[in-house]
């Protein structure tokens, strides 16, 4: 299927969290319906969706009746076994393809395919066991972090490791493997470009920005990044390049470090819409989930050009959550909220964007007045 899909036609989305609801809000503004398969009683996608599946993601019989009810399938989720992706794609058009999405699975195979396309990462060596760890360590020094390979998300599945003792409880604690293992990386700024390709390949960029994160999960997104702009380009270079190499068709998210000495390395990918792109709601003209919906439905892509600049902050558990009720008489916040029943600690439950006019990002004093309530429970380095 090459067309453009038709109006009233059926995105299916993989997972039930925010990622897929803000997906399913756009594809309706579009004229499409969403169906949402999720093993999740009322989830955040399936609230504002025409249709649900519930039901595992490794549940043959589920993946088959959601991909029967669709007419195009893509991801908020992107952790389905090799097996059930296969599945998916033998019945419906699955965007990104399974391909793509198996490189971002798994953090061996992502970093082997984005330094085989010329791009740095941290130094990293796969670990087997805890020999083979001993001796990544030796190679790469202390500190560095262990990882592991498959289904981390916000700092989960991974540990620092100071020192020598650090090396056998740390293989031991860590599940599932196997695992690998990363230089740690000194940072000046964790940066990120979310990309999206379409299905004659065309490519749109979205502007490279800074993100800072608390207890690994993330906090704020700066954007456009206060960076140097040569850098800023070459980080959206990156992501172009491999959103090419991948053929993906969808998004791609490149989450990277500047490190000390001024170079972007890559971090992470992610084939699907992405936390650090979520400003773009209120400060595009087409947000990320616009594209994302344009891309899987084959539609034409906008230049995904900005008209403000955008600071985000994520409310995540009980004690930011608790500040809705201030948030939504503080004027000049732009609230999203993702429809969670319970804000359990770490939990992301919602989002403010709060805009400036292009050019006029302010710096830290600045933002922590503009994002009021707020800026209280958020850490940035003094100007
Ligand atoms: N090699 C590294 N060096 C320094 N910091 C790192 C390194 N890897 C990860 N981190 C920190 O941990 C955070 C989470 O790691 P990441 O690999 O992005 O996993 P995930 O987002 O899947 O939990 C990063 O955003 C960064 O702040
Ligand atoms: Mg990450």
């Amino acid at each position: 299927m090459n067309a453009a899909l038709p109006p009233n036609a059926t995105i299916g989305i993989v997972g039930g969290g925010q990622l897929g609801r803000m997906s399913a809000m756009a594809a309706a503004r579009l004229g499409y319906r969403a169906h949402v398969l999720t093993p999740e009683e009322d989830s955040p996608a399936a609230q504002v969706s025409a249709s649900v599946t519930i039901g595992d993601y490794e549940d043959v019989a589920a993946l088959r009746r959601f991909a029967e009810a669709v007419d195009v399938i893509t991801f908020e989720f992107e952790n389905v076994s090799a097996e059930g992706l296969d599945l998916l794609a033998s019945l419906r058009p699955v965007r990104p393809s399974p391909d793509a999405l198996r490189v971002s699975q798994d953090r061996v195979l992502e970093k082997s395919f984005v330094n085989a396309n010329g791009v740095p990462t941290a130094p990293w060596q796969a670990v087997e066991d805890v020999a083979s760890l001993r001796d990544a360590a030796a190679r790469l020094g202390f500190p560095c972090i262990l990882k592991t390979t498959r289904l981390g998300y916000d700092g989960k599945g991974q540990a620092l490791l100071r020192g020598p003792a650090d090396v056998a409880p740390a293989y031991a604690d860590l599940d599932p493997k196997p695992l690998i293992l990363e230089g740690f990386v000194d940072f000046g700024a964790e940066i990120s470009v979310v990309v999206a390709r379409g299905l004659d390949g065309s490519v749109s960029v979205f502007d490279t920005v800074e993100n800072r994160h608390r207890e690994h999960i993330l906090d704020l997104t700066l954007a456009p990044a206060p960076i140097p702009e040569a850098l800023a380009a070459g980080a959206q270079e990156i992501a172009a390049k491999l959103a090419g190499a991948l053929g993906l068709v969808g998004l791609l998210a490149v989450e990277m470090f500047v490190d000390a000495t001024g170079r972007v390395l890559v971090n992470e990918i992610a084939p699907r819409p992405h936390n650090s792109g979520h400003w773009t709601i209120d400060a595009c003209p087409a947000s990320q989930f616009e594209l994302h919906v344009r891309a899987v439905a084959g539609l034409p892509l906008p230049a995904a050009t900005r008209h403000s600049d955008a600071v985000m902050k994520n409310l995540v558990g009980p004690e930011e959550t608790a500040l809705w009720p201030t948030v939504l008489a503080t004027p000049g916040l732009i609230p999203h909220l993702y429809g969670k029943s319970e804000a359990r600690p770490g939990r992301k439950m919602g989002h403010v964007t709060r805009l400036f006019p292009r050019g006029a990002l302010p710096g830290a004093h600045g933002i922590a007045a503009a994002l009021g309530p707020l800026a209280t429970s958020f850490r940035m380095d003094p100007e």
